[in-house]
């Protein structure tokens, strides 16, 4: 195991941030924490590299206790906070070369790092650069570059693509699956459950400093009551017939609202060829008809009642 969180507890005065909260990471995963802003992940992060205290529970890395001393622990891990930090006054280059020198104390060595950490971002024509002449987007992987430069073991990653365009995107999160790829074990916080599900091997679903679910998407998405979502686009819908289809016994739910049939199915077994019959022998006229599998938002619904991004 790489990383073992058991019963971590944190307040913040009388705040309780973290309750019980269990994290394991095995071997070369990619492990996503998901949840909602002010659930606990930076907490969580923050517990985990010991610079916050906590009250109850154990921290292991590498099977060995995570303490503020830990220093043959600490260079085994990157980490690439939620808040982009750099220094200002140094290049790009030289932001690199910092980070990665606290951990390679070989010059030539440093130097190649930093110029491949540079390559694998894409940063290499803004070497020269400072910060603040850099986009949102590049800064962000100029904050991965800082993270990744000296090869870690285990990488951290706390919300790295948040105000970030599209493309930077794309490439930050193709940047991850590179090095996971390469054998570094990855933890990945985000409140985006799209970038979980296209990463992650493994999905911890948190809300209010506690553990609500966990598996992978499709473990999380089947063990949730609602198992389809059936959309018909319609001018009109008679009452009787919404009450016909809200009694069948595979709905949970349907509403028609804003033109919109929806109708939650608890079983994937046809219902749809049903209802498209129904609707053909009862002259029930429709513009348009999808299905949709659900979301991890439609998991963490279900559970707690409230949407993951509000
Ligand atoms: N230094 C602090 N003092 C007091 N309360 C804090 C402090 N840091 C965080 N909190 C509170 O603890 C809870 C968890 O915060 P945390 O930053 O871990 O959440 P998060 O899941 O990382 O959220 P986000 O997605 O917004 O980054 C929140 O309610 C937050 O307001
Ligand atoms: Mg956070």
């Amino acid at each position: 195991m790489i990383v073992e969180i058991k019963d971590l507890v944190k307040y913040y005065g009388d705040f309780k941030a973290l309750d019980h909260f269990n994290l394991e990471v095995k071997d070369g995963e990619i492990l996503g924490l998901l949840g909602p802003n002010g659930s606990g992940k930076t907490t969580t992060i923050n517990c985990l590299l010991a610079l916050l205290t906590h009250e109850e529970g154990t921290i292991k890395i590498f099977g060995k206790d995570m303490t503020a001393s830990s220093y043959d622990i600490k260079k085994d891990i990157g980490v690439v906070m939620q808040n982009v930090a750099v220094f200002e006054e140094l290049t790009v280059f030289q932001n690199v070369d910092y980070f990665c020198g606290l951990y390679i104390s070989d010059r030539k060595q440093c130097q190649q790092y930093v110029e491949e950490a540079l390559t694998f971002v894409g940063l290499n024509d803004y070497k020269k650069k400072y910060p603040k002449e850099l986009s949102g987007g590049l800064l962000r992987r100029l904050n991965i570059a800082c993270g990744i430069a000296h090869k870690p073991k285990l990488i951290i990653l706390d919300e790295p693509t948040v105000a970030v365009d599209p493309q930077s995107r794309n490439h930050i999160l193709e940047n991850i699956q590179e090095l996971n790829k390469k054998g570094a074990t990855i933890v990945y916080t985000t409140h985006y459950m799209e970038e979980v599900e296209q990463l992650c091997d493994r999905i911890i679903i948190m809300d209010s400093g506690k553990e609500i679910a966990s598996g992978t998407k499709e473990v999380l998405k089947n063990s949730i009551q609602v198992k389809e979502k059936i959309k018909f686009e319609m001018d009109a819908l008679e009452d009787d017939v919404l009450v016909y289809i809200k009694g069948h016994k595979d709905v949970n739910d349907a509403s028609f609202k804003n033109q919109l049939l929806e109708i939650e199915v608890t079983k994937n077994n046809g219902l749809l060829l049903e209802l498209l019959s129904y609707f053909k022998e009862n002259k029930i006229d429709f513009n348009k008809v999808y299905s949709e599998t659900p979301t991890l938002n439609d998991v963490f619904l279900e559970i707690t009642g409230k949407e993951l991004r509000d």
